[in-house]
């Protein structure tokens, strides 16, 4: 956490009030993965404390959890200017940190929030809607991992909250 508070990895470092470095539980069985702080974030330190992050905050609940059983994290630490779209050279100066935070929480289920967290996660560029549909898992140790829409997405689809909720669904099963 000390050495992503200094890093200066991608030329985001300049435009960020602080890092935004995850927050929860530190064994949490569930990683709830996101893509970068957006306004709220910058300005308070912690992941997804916007409106995405209410919205999230109903989305754990309805799965039973609460945001202090589960660890939430970025694909970026810092705030991109205007929340663009993080760019490849940023993720990959990033997520080493998102690693060393997989590797220490060890969690039995990651949830990847978006196409960005999805696409990182994965290493493939298909679309969202059908990355949903298929069973993944994530790196040598063979977690289990979801992908589902980012709230942001929900907010502006509200629609489609039914199907993230059947998406949560599947992965409470998984717990
Ligand atoms: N959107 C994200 O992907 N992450 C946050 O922390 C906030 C909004």
């Amino acid at each position: 956490m000390n050495a992503c508070q200094q890093c200066q990895l991608c030329p985001l470092h300049s435009t960020r009030t602080q890092t935004v470095f995850g927050t929860g539980h530190k064994h949490a069985e569930l990683m709830i993965i996101g893509e970068a702080p957006g306004f709220y974030e910058d300005q308070q330190g912690e992941p997804f404390v916007g409106r995405a992050g209410k919205l999230l905050n109903a989305m754990l609940h309805s799965i039973g959890f609460s945001r202090r059983d589960v660890y939430i994290a970025n694909i970026l630490k810092c705030r991109p200017p205007n929340n663009r779209d993080p760019l490849p050279q940023e993720v990959s100066a990033c997520t080493s940190y998102l690693e060393q935070q997989i590797a220490l929480v060890q969690p039995k289920v990651l949830c990847a929030l978006g196409r960005i967290a999805g696409h990182y996660l994965l290493q493939t560029t298909e679309p969202l809607n059908r990355l949903r549909h298929k069973k993944h898992v994530y790196g040598a140790d063979n977690r289990r991992l979801f992908i589902t829409y980012h709230p942001a997405y929900l907010l502006r689809n509200p629609l489609a909250k039914a199907e993230a909720y059947r998406d949560l669904l599947q992965l409470k099963e998984c717990l």
